[in-house]
């Protein structure tokens, strides 16, 4: 369990117990692919690979953070943090978005570890922004609920990280609770539970994804020249995910930024389709996902050939009903749904010939959808000065 590991380091670097541990796990999304950020609805669930945080006070005016997982270790200041690109800035980050919710900053020691493996995108980002929000709020007294925090991660990632990330990937980690996925509406930052039981195979193509964060801001770009686009013959359209396709075909626009577009408004129909599936049957609409990732290939064009290899592959697999691309795109990871046996089968038969054709051993995850972020331990309420108690043990 990474919360027995974050509280190891925790001693071992700070020599005393952690006054507060929590954690909160990476996600994938089943669908909705790049309508987060475009007001569209997504659908992703939790992984049952989180991140934990183990929090403690500091001794000095400085915050200390410490991983598991790197031996650079941070001390940055806890009211006026510069970012430094290295990986407490998320630490940091949140630490000052919770400041402007109420919760005030104080000097802290942090130590984290994590079974959500980092630039695979699956969302290790998102998964310790929430476990330190979820942390210092029960550090704090515990007023803030988990919506709040998951907006606070957000503005962590967007306004101290600088990544233009929509609100899918902290809205899960912190919401999301097992046996479901979780559905969003993102205009109206609503979310849903929705019963799952089906466990998807998770295949990382271990694809360097440097191109990701330029071509994400540049996605971004396109759909808001694509909403102006719209906007001028239809001013009522707030968000480009609630357009429909005749009026993304009408309106004067750059034939790749239709593309873009059309992408938008046919994977946000797919969401509710997939959706609608999902409670009849308690299935995964596999339809739905090859259209997703086709989409994703063609008109959005951030797949890669190892993903593209890889739900080929699935399509020929006998048993496996669906696959595509998970998350930004650019390399990273793809999802297949079906019975357990083939997706097994699928991952085993995929490694060998995988390796071989793009020189680098692939990784997979079976999971369930599983809990969001949580308080595993409060050893004490320092504010409130309570006695010693233990959440969730
Ligand atoms: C990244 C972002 C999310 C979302 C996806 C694409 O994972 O962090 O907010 O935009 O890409 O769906």
């Amino acid at each position: 369990m990474s919360a027995e590991r974050a509280a190891a380091t925790y001693r071992r670097a700070f020599g005393e117990d952690p006054a507060v541990v929590a954690s909160a796990p990476g996600r994938v999304n089943l669908i909705g692919e790049h309508t987060d950020y475009n007001g569209g609805d997504v659908l992703p669930m939790a992984l049952s690979l989180r991140t934990s945080v183990a929090v403690g006070p500091s001794t000095d005016a400085l915050s200390h953070a410490v991983s598991e997982q790197s031996p650079r270790v941070g001390a940055f200041s806890p009211t006026g943090p510069s970012r430094s690109s290295a990986w407490w800035d998320y630490v940091a980050g949140t630490m000052l978005a919770l400041g402007t919710a109420g919760v005030a900053p104080r000097p802290l020691r942090i130590a984290v570890a994590s079974d959500v493996p980092s630039g695979a995108g699956l969302s290790s980002s998102a998964a310790l922004e929430v476990a330190t929000a979820f942390a210092l709020n029960a550090w704090s007294g515990g007023g803030l609920d988990a919506r709040t925090l998951a907006r606070v991660a957000h503005r962590a990632e967007t306004e101290f990280v600088g990544v233009p990330c929509g609100i899918m990937d902290q809205y899960v980690s912190s919401l999301a609770r097992e046996g479901h996925a979780l559905l969003v509406a993102c205009d109206r930052e609503e979310a849903t539970l929705v019963p799952m039981a089906a466990t998807v195979l998770i295949f990382d193509t271990r694809t360097p994804r440097s191109l990701r964060t330029s071509a994400f801001a540049q996605r971004r770009h396109e759909c808001e020249i694509a909403l102006r686009a719209i906007q001028r013959n239809e001013p009522a359209v707030r968000w480009l995910s609630r357009a429909s396709e005749e009026q993304v075909r009408r309106a004067t626009m750059d034939e790749i930024v239709r593309k873009r577009a059309l992408h938008v408004v046919r994977e946000t129909a797919r969401v509710a389709a997939c959706v609608r599936t999902l409670r009849e049957t308690g299935r995964l609409a596999g339809d739905s996902m090859y259209a997703s990732h086709a989409s994703l290939r063609d008109d959005y064009q951030c797949s890669t050939p190892e993903l593209d290899w890889f739900v080929d592959r699935a399509q020929e697999t006998r048993g496996v009903t669906g696959a595509r691309l998970t998350g930004a795109g650019w390399g990273g990871c793809a999802i297949a749904a079906g019975a357990p046996g083939p997706l097994r089968q699928l991952a085993d038969s995929a490694m060998e010939p995988f390796a071989t054709q793009y020189r680098r051993r692939p990784r997979f995850w079976m999971s369930a959808a599983s809990d969001g972020a949580r308080v595993d331990v409060l050893r004490e309420n320092l504010v409130g000065g309570a006695t010693a108690m233990t959440l969730n043990p």
